[in-house]
């Protein structure tokens, strides 16, 4: 179920897509019984009942002996369900289940820094109260953090227990919807973006909208994004758009991944379609699959796995993407293009560039790494600096310059842009990067990233699913997306 996560009264009426609102009692100023009563009766949603602590990522400024007596008046009122935190008083927490009246009481706990090694004996502690429900929620400073929670989440419904748990900040986002998935009973959204009330809270109308929480069930397949950072993709508009589109039972996430070999040996074992890789784990995540694609395998990266029958296997498609995308504007034969970035993205396009005999050079930052390339594909290469001096009709970026946040960073001075060449810029969020800016200045024809994704995300698609992505939809989607200016970056 989907709680929306109320912290200031007017916003109730920004609550209609969720089935509960938690009323944050902790932000509510001037509280008192005829104001808690008004608000719990006027709910036309079952209402939890809230006064986080301070250390527990709340705000109550009162005696601890006032903050009990407001839980219970609001189990007394009418609260469908009551939270307190099992680090309260145990009598008072006792005397809270006892007088519940029809109230259901969650018992919590709550870590802002991180997830406890021991969080099972936490678990245990709590069970020892025999609430409704039992909440933990930890902060995770590692995507492994994640597991430890999964892991509860599944020794609570063996145990027959209902539980509410999941992972704040960047690394556990995702831990709100696939605990879902694994059994967590109820996930906290806020009312918009701004108005979250805890690190990684996604808003009610990305989990109805984007990732189509009130579908998802035990049987829904996993797929997403591993890479760092991934705060800036949009593959989760589209590929969420798609299996909508088409009554597909599965949800891609996006998973901010630091222990790439845990991941997967984590999810490995779980009911996948496969994922997508990006920046920095394409070259490395080939050491952990079972399989690569031949294609992959001579361009040296991966950044698409896909499971099959119990298996990972790794593919490449941002090579064909990129061409398609390339292709859009010029024809490659006895072009000279120059390749900026030499990761695994550029090996992916330099490949292709090579197979439609194209003259290329890959310009880098770390020259060893330019080399490597051009000894496995036969081209040429150099430092950035030799930009100066090259001739090109078509200038690709394929490092990370001018991603999201850092929008005004541009790899190369506007100066060294060639005027009226065809710049492609592989990063795609902003739309338009600063490098393109000044090329379309420089009179350049230029091809924003958002193409090469589409194209590849499609040939994803396809892997995973054996259909065909409805392509214009998802982009759709993302310009959609893009105009909310809350989401230009
Ligand atoms: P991907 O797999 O998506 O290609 P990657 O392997 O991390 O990602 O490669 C990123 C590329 O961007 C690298 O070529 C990197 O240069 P180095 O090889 O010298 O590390 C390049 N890059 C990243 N930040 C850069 C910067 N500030 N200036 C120049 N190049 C940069």
């Amino acid at each position: 179920m989907l709680a929306a996560v109320i912290t200031k009264l007017k916003d109730i009426q920004k609550a209609e897509g969720a089935d509960l609102i938690e009323l944050r009692l902790d932000y509510i100023k001037n509280l008192n019984n005829k104001k808690l009563k008004s608000m719990i009766k006027h709910s036309k949603k079952p209402v939890i009942a809230t006064c986080r602590k301070n250390g527990e990522g709340g705000f109550f400024n009162g005696s601890e002996a006032k903050r009990i007596e407001i839980l219970k008046n609001a189990a007394n009122i009418g609260a469908d369900c009551v939270d307190i935190e099992c680090s309260s008083d145990k009598k008072s927490i006792k005397s809270i289940i006892k007088n519940k009246k029809n109230a259901h009481i969650i018992v919590s706990y709550h870590n802002c820094k991180e997830t406890p090694i021991n969080i099972k004996n936490i678990y245990n502690n709590i069970k020892k109260l025999n609430p409704d429900l039992i909440k933990i929620v930890t902060n995770a400073n590692s995507v492994t953090d994640n597991f430890g929670i999964f892991d509860l989440i599944k020794t609570a419904n063996n145990e027959k227990r209902k539980i509410i748990a999941f992972c704040m900040g960047s690394y556990g986002e995702f831990s709100r919807i696939l605990g879902i998935i694994f059994g967590s009973r109820i996930t906290y959204a806020s009312v918009k973006e701004g108005k979250e009330s805890a690190p990684g809270q996604l808003t009610i109308d990305e989990l109805n909208n984007i990732y189509r929480i009130k579908k998802i069930n035990k049987n829904t397949k996993i797929t997403g994004l591993i890479g760092n950072p991934v705060e800036h993709s949009w593959s989760h508009i589209m590929h969420n758009a798609a299996f909508d589109k088409l009554d597909i039972n599965a949800v891609y996430f996006k998973f901010k991944v630091d222990k790439l070999k845990e991941f997967i040996d984590y999810f490995r074992g779980l009911n996948t379609l496969g994922f997508s890789v990006t920046i920095p784990h394409k070259i490395e995540v080939m050491e952990f699959l079972d399989r690569i694609d031949n294609k992959a395998k001579e361009i040296g990266a991966v950044n698409t796995i896909v499971a099959e029958h119990g298996k990972l296997a790794g593919y490449n498609t941002d090579c064909d993407g990129a061409v398609k995308a390339l292709n859009q504007k010029a024809r490659l034969k006895n072009k000279n293009v120059v390749v900026l970035g030499a990761g695994g993205s550029s090996r992916a396009l330099a490949y292709g560039l090579m197979e439609n005999n194209a003259n290329v050079t890959v310009l880098n930052r770390t020259i060893k790494k330019a080399k490597s390339i051009a000894d496995d594909f036969g081209c040429s290469y150099g430092s950035l600096k030799n930009l100066k001096k090259a001739d090109y009709d078509i200038l690709v970026n394929t490092t990370s310059v001018g991603m999201y946040p850092n929008a005004n960073s541009s790899p190369i001075p506007a100066a060294l842009i060639k005027k009226n060449s065809i710049v492609f810029d592989i990063v795609f969020n902003p739309y338009k990067t600063k490098l393109l800016r000044d090329a379309e200045k420089r009179g350049c024809a230029v091809i924003p990233g958002i193409e090469m994704l589409v194209n590849g995300n499609a040939m994803q698609f396809s892997l995973w699913t054996g259909k065909k992505m409805p392509e214009q939809l998802a982009k759709n989607k993302v310009m959609n997306y893009l105009k909310n200016a809350s989401h230009q970056n």
